[in-house]
């Protein structure tokens, strides 16, 4: 009977640890063939945005991302930022530096219902605050679901 008890404890741990890592996020594998939606470049290495980047929307994403809301379950939306080169009069894109991801997940109510990731050019996460990192600053767009960027045609 105590073995059963000392078990049981286990399972619980177990359980508990599975559910925590299936709301961690992670970076997905296929950002890059998301649809590119849009481009911009913060030369300045002193701006906490610095770098070339980029908007990817998921395919799942891509009509809410259209229409400025509603965003679905599991919605996806990652920003690749890359090193900036200047040669020649060019201004180019260097190697990837980083990516930041957003997840909607309605579990996460602290942070407007998205998860927010931030990982390194190999794929690792960075350790961030989501709230007071991420959210705060997206908040400022609440009536377009906490996305900033825009769909042009
Ligand atoms: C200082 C404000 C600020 C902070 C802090 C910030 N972002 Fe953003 N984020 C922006 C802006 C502005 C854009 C739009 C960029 C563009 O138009 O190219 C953006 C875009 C994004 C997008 C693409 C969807 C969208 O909103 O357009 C993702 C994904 C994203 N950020 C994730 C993150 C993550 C993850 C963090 C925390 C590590 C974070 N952001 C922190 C301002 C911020």
């Amino acid at each position: 009977m105590k073995s059963m008890r000392w078990f049981a404890a286990v399972a619980a741990v177990v359980v508990s640890c599975l559910a925590f890592a299936g709301s961690a996020l992670t970076l997905p594998a296929d950002w890059r063939s998301w649809q590119h939606v849009k481009s911009m470049v913060i030369p300045d290495k002193a701006h906490g945005l610095y770098g070339f980047h980029h908007v990817y929307v998921h395919p799942k994403a891509l009509a809410a991302y259209q229409k400025g809301k509603g965003y679905p379950e599991g919605a996806l939306l990652a920003v690749p930022f890359y090193d900036v080169v200047v040669e020649n009069g060019a201004t180019s894109q260097g190697p990837l530096l980083k990516v930041a991801v957003m997840k909607r997940d309605k579990t996460a109510t602290a942070t407007g219902g998205w998860l927010y990731g931030a990982f390194d050019s190999t794929g690792k996460a960075l350790e961030l605050d989501a709230r007071a990192g991420c959210h705060t600053c997206h908040e400022a767009k609440k009536d377009r679901d906490f996305v900033f960027s825009e769909w042009t045609p």
